[in-house]
């Protein structure tokens, strides 16, 4: 059985590889390498996977997923500029995918092992990246 919780937090972030110049950093990341950074609306969906506990019917209760990722994950990104506020992304290009391992892997520390984990994060409305673990 998977059961979903969705989230949502707004970032600001740029991408780009120092060792490139501008044109190679536009040409790769297009306008997520403008300079001056840009925002995106995040989409965050943290799938669990587990057995139904029969004294609650439950996988894991909902508002325990939520409060969890409140704490770890909206809070620490909300209204931040990811490259500059967050140093999960000193030196990490903060792409979706990225930015889902980093969850992934946050979120991991706090859900009990013999449940797997999913994360899905979309960026805008036309892309989302997954990510389960390696
Ligand atoms: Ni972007």
């Amino acid at each position: 059985m998977k059961i979903c919780r969705r989230e949502t937090f707004n970032a600001a972030h740029r991408l780009f590889k120092q060792e490139w110049d501008d044109a190679k950093n536009l040409e790769v990341f297009g306008k997520c390498s403008y300079p001056n950074y840009h925002g995106h609306n995040y989409a965050l969906e943290v799938w669990v996977e587990g057995e139904i506990d029969p004294n609650t019917g439950f996988v894991v209760d909902l508002k325990t997923l939520k409060h969890i990722i409140l704490e770890e994950i909206v809070e620490r990104f909300d209204h931040k500029n990811l490259n500059l506020d967050c140093p999960e992304f000193k030196d990490l290009n903060p792409t979706a995918e990225n930015i889902a391992v980093v969850i992934w892997n946050i979120l991991r520390k706090r859900i009990d092992d013999k449940f797997k984990i999913e994360v899905q994060l979309s960026e805008t409305e036309k892309n989302k990246v997954s990510f389960a673990g390696l």
